[in-house]
């Protein structure tokens, strides 16, 4: 999908945490939090994995980063695999059609650059021939007069240079002036000796610049993290429906976690019927803040109640559908009210107040 700048499809704006936030107009919807993008990404996507249990053993780890943005849930877990010194392979696929997005990721104000310098350097490093061939665009908007605070100083100037002079640019050769530079200013300096876990090979991060419903019909990698970040399903069905989770599944190695921000009853029960095993996530203050997914039923702590999989059979877990996985929204959200409003289904109130009767119910 052809996203053109010019057309103001989305505005920035300072969350709470400093990092930056996007607004689209088209979809209404916000892209992250208010309360801080990068804290969402830490709180909803990265401590539901469980890092150092699930994953710091492992030689390698593969990440498939779906509606990548400007890329808070992937820069979140570089963060922790700085934090805990991982030594394995990283290997990160990134769906997102918005190539705009991606490629001035490693430049924004994300609240990182200060302490994790090396994040948005091995984003710059995997990212180069994209960054490169975008250029014209990148720098529109980040010379762009209300868009220019949202970056970071160091990347503005350095990019603004990158243009005009193209840093001796060579595609098939990675080792170039605009890198050097940024590893330059901003690590060599502060770490003497680099850590294991920042060494070029440790790190494959490759995007794919398309609809991720076509994306991952050709993917046969297996993953062993899936973060699904996709507007909100009411919003923008595309990437909630049942035929999008059974494709997820078949991606998904035997212990692998699909972790999401959203609550929403349909969507996990979507995700059963495609073969997962769906669990709650809660916050630090103990509120419902997304669902977690697997193959294996183990690596689910908080499992769905007597509650949740009663609400799944009720018209609130009408699931969106997409049999092709090439339906517009419109077609989606069409079939999804039709099948609503002909269901027999126990209304979600319904079953709630019998619920209620029936049982002590206390909700989380
Ligand atoms: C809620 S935002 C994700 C925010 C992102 N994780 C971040 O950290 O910035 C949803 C993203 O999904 C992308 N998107 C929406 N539908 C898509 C689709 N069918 N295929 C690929 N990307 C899609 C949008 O361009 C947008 O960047």
């Amino acid at each position: 999908m052809k996203m053109d700048y010019k057309d103001n499809y989305f505005n920035f704006t300072f969350t709470a945490d400093k990092s930056t936030g996007l607004y689209n107009n088209i979809v209404g919807d916000v892209y992250h939090s208010i309360y801080g993008a990068l804290e969402e990404a830490e709180e909803k996507f990265i401590a539901p994995l469980d890092f150092i249990n699930n994953y710091y053993c492992k030689p390698e780890i593969r990440v498939l980063d779906i509606c990548y943005g400007i890329g808070y849930n992937t820069k979140a877990f570089l963060k922790k695999i700085l934090q805990t010194n991982y030594k394995g392979n990283i290997k990160i696929d990134i769906l997102e059609y918005d190539k705009n997005l991606v490629t001035i990721s490693p430049f924004i104000k994300d609240n990182l650059f200060n302490t994790y310098p090396e994040v948005s350097y091995i984003l710059s490093a995997s990212l180069i021939n994209e960054v490169y061939n975008n250029r014209d665009t990148i720098k529109s908007i980040m010379s762009d007069k209300y868009n220019y605070k949202f970056f970071e100083p160091f990347y503005r100037n350095l990019v603004k240079q990158f243009y005009y002079f193209g840093y001796n640019y060579k595609p098939q050769n990675k080792n170039n002036s605009f890198l050097h530079n940024i590893y330059y200013h901003c690590i060599s300096q502060r770490i003497k000796k680099p850590p294991k876990a920042f060494k070029f090979n440790n790190f494959i991060i490759k995007p794919y610049f398309d609809d991720a419903r076509a994306t991952i019909q050709k993917l046969s990698n297996k993953y062993d993290i899936i973060f699904l970040d996709a507007f909100t399903p009411s919003k923008l069905p595309t990437l909630w429906t049942l035929e999008f989770f059974m494709q997820l599944y078949k991606l998904a190695s035997e212990d692998s976690l699909l972790v999401s921000y959203t609550n929403s009853t349909a969507v996990r029960h979507a995700m059963t019927d495609a073969g997962f095993y769906v669990g709650k996530l809660f916050d630090c203050n103990k509120r419902h803040c997304g669902t977690i997914a697997s193959p294996n039923n183990n690596l689910i702590k908080n499992k769905l109640d007597n509650y949740d999989i009663g609400l799944m059979h009720t018209k609130a877990g009408i699931y969106y559908r997409d049999k092709n996985l090439n339906s517009t929204a419109e077609e989606i959200i069409y079939l999804y009210n039709k099948e609503k409003a002909e269901s027999k289904l126990q209304s979600s109130s319904q079953f709630i107040k019998k619920y209620k009767m029936e049982n002590i119910y206390e909700p989380v």
